[in-house]
């Protein structure tokens, strides 16, 4: 079988193809063979070593999110069956409850190896089984995007129908942010660089849409569209340089997820406290999560975001294309 591995994290272009012998699985474990992976922000922090999440090993499988079909299960399997189709989930260890230190140590693609290869061993109870309606490549954009989403606004306190949701750009986190919120029936503003991907966001159900580039005080611009109560949640995946402003934008009460690290910047803690913000880090989700947010996609029929997707000869084009950030929603990965 082949799989791509990273001998070092000095660069996507180190990214190596290889054959190797097909895996076994054990007692308790699960043969997939991948049919598809997505791409994540984290994946181009991994292969040039900054990553800061998790020791990075050598020689390293890359990516955390695929999904696929069972080929073989090992002994005393009970969880799925040969035929099923599946998706790894993000930290094989996190089943439910608290995020706990040694989840972290589990993570697909960083502290463990990962997905992009032909066939991939998993422990049972680190699979979920996918959405009838949705093919592979969709389903594989789900484990680390789409259920940090889904934590971020059901994680806390529940979304509810005729909230704000403020998605911030319009990549993966955001898109699925956008999606789930529309389909809870909630209003969502969505920030962006551009024009056209607002265009697109609004096709998708956003209804407030704001270019942070042409509107640089973007949270005057987003309190205004709430009639100055400001939004129920924020997706936050700017980090230093959004998280001050996005703060801003929340009712006394309101959530916000710090979710990503895209830019440079300061905060003002004071802000957090004068404007009664709830701060609150996500570290995408469990897997229970990621059940309960396959039982809502499953019921709306939602379809993920894919802008394009690579075959798993160009692995290496698909992480440029992604560091290029002319995406809206998902990069993916077809493994044939
Ligand atoms: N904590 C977690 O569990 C977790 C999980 C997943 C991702 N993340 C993090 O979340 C961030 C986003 O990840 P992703 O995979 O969704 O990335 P992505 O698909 O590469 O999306 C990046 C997008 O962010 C938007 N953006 C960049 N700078 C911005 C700014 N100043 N203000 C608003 N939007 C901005 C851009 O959207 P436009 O082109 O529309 O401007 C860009 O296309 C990354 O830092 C990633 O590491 C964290």
């Amino acid at each position: 079988m082949r799989l791509y591995r990273l001998p070092k994290h000095t660069g996507f272009d180190d990214l190596t193809l290889m054959e190797a012998e097909e895996p076994r699985c054990g007692r308790g474990q699960v043969l997939v063979r991948m049919r598809a992976a997505s791409l994540n922000f984290r994946d181009l922090a991994v292969a040039t070593g900054k990553y800061t999440m998790s020791a990075l090993p050598p020689d390293l499988v890359p990516l955390s999110d695929g999904a696929g079909e069972v080929v073989a299960v090992g002994e005393a399997v009970s969880r799925v069956k040969p035929g099923d189709r599946v998706a790894g989930i993000f930290m094989q260890g996190w089943i439910g409850g608290h995020l706990e230190p040694e989840h972290r140590a589990t993570a697909l693609g960083g502290s463990i190896d990962g997905v992009l290869a032909e066939y991939v061993v998993f422990d049972e109870h680190g699979l979920v089984h996918i959405p009838e309606h949705l093919s592979y490549e969709q389903a594989a954009t789900l484990p680390c995007a789409a259920v940090t989403a889904w934590n971020a606004l059901y994680g806390l306190a529940p979304l509810e129908p005729g909230q704000t949701v403020l998605v911030l750009g319009t990549g993966g986190v955001s898109i699925f942010g956008l999606q789930l919120a529309h389909a809870a029936g909630a209003r969502v503003i969505a920030t962006s660089s551009s024009d056209e991907k607002l265009e697109r966001a609004q096709a998708l159900g956003a209804s407030g849409l704001i270019n942070y580039k042409s509107t640089p005080e973007w949270q005057d611009a987003v309190r205004a569209l709430t009639g100055g109560l400001g939004v129920d949640h924020v997706i936050e995946v700017g980090g230093p340089g959004t998280l001050g402003r996005s703060i801003q934008t929340v009712r006394p009460g309101g959530i916000v997820s710090m979710i990503g690290v895209l830019t440079r910047g300061q905060i003002d803690p004071l802000s957090i406290l004068g404007g009664g913000a709830i701060v609150r880090g996500i570290f995408v989700g469990s897997r229970q999560m990621f059940e309960a947010m396959n039982r809502a996609i499953a019921l709306h029929r939602m379809e993920p975001v894919i802008d394009r997707v690579f075959p798993f000869e160009e692995a290496k084009a698909a992480y440029h294309y992604l560091k290029g950030a002319t995406h809206i929603g998902k990069v993916v990965i077809s493994i044939g």
